[in-house]
C-alpha cells in the first residue's frame, strides 16, 4: 500500500499556462477556470478547503461550497456558532483553495473575511430545501453530541416546530461569511513536475500576475 503510493506518478498533461493566458484579475480568472471545470464534469467544482488561524493558534481546515463569487469575493454560508465562525471572528482572515484536479489544477485565494448582510443571508436561505433550512435549526454545528440519535431528536423537534409553517425563517445563528482576495495563485500542472504557477498581487490599484517557479 505505502509502495503504491510512493511510486504512484501521474503526468500531467496540458496545453500549459502562460502569462498572456491569464484573465486580468483573480475573480475573473476564478469564473473561466470554474466554467472549464464544469464542463469538465469535476466533482463539486464549487468546493473549496476554507482554512482558517484556530483559537489555540494553529490552522485548521475544511470544505465549504462557494455559493456566490462577485467582484467583491466568494460567499460561503456556514452556522455562526461553529468552530470555523469563532476562528473568523476571533482573525478575519483566511485561505481558500479550490482543486480541479480531473484538470490538474489549484487556485489559491488569500484574504479577509466579513459577515454577509442579513438580506444577503436571507435572500440563499431562502433558496435551500425544507430538509437543509430544519438542519440548520438543528445542528449545533461543531458542538459534541452524545450520539446520532441526539442529532435525529433535534430535526425532528425542528420539524415538528415548523409543522405547520411554509416558509421556515433563517436562524440567527446561521449565515454567509464573504472572502475577499488579497492574493491569490494559479497553478496548472505540466509534465515533469516543471508545472506553471502565477500569483496576483495588487499594485496600487491593478493586479499584476506573477510566474513562480514550480
Ligand atoms: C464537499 C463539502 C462541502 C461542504 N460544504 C459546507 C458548507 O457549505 N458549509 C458548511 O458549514 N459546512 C460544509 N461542509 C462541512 C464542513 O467541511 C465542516 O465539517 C463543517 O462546516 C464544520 O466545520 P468547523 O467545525 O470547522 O466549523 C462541507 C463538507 C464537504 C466535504
Amino acid at each position: 500500500m505505502s509502495d503504491s503510493i510512493r511510486d504512484r506518478r501521474v503526468q500531467y498533461e496540458s496545453d500549459g499556462l502562460d502569462v498572456g493566458d491569464l484573465q486580468p484579475d483573480p475573480i475573473r480568472q476564478w469564473q473561466h477556470w470554474y466554467a472549464q471545470a464544469e464542463s469538465a464534469g469535476c466533482v463539486e467544482p464549487n468546493a473549496m478547503v476554507i482554512s482558517t488561524i484556530g483559537l489555540d493558534g494553529m490552522p485548521d481546515s475544511r470544505y465549504v461550497l462557494a455559493r456566490g463569487v462577485t467582484a467583491d469575493g466568494f460567499a460561503f454560508y456556514t452556522n455562526y456558532g461553529s468552530a470555523k465562525s469563532a476562528e473568523l471572528i476571533a482573525s478575519p482572515v483566511a485561505s481558500a483553495l479550490f482543486t480541479w484536479l480531473q484538470l490538474h489544477r489549484q487556485m489559491k485565494i488569500r484574504g479577509t473575511v466579513t459577515r454577509l448582510s442579513a438580506t444577503e443571508s436571507d435572500a440563499y436561505f431562502a433558496t435551500r430545501p425544507r430538509s437543509s433550512q430544519l438542519g440548520a435549526w438543528a445542528s449545533p454545528q461543531s458542538e459534541v453530541l452524545a450520539d446520532r440519535a441526539e442529532l435525529e431528536a433535534r430535526v425532528a423537534a425542528a420539524d415538528a416546530r415548523f409543522a405547520g409553517t411554509d416558509v421556515i425563517p433563517r436562524p440567527v445563528n446561521w449565515g454567509g461569511w464573504r472572502l475577499s482576495v488579497v492574493e491569490a495563485e494559479v497553478w496548472q500542472g505540466r509534465p515533469s513536475r516543471l508545472h506553471d504557477r502565477f500569483r496576483y498581487r495588487r499594485v496600487d490599484d491593478a493586479w499584476v500576475a506573477e510566474r513562480l517557479a514550480p
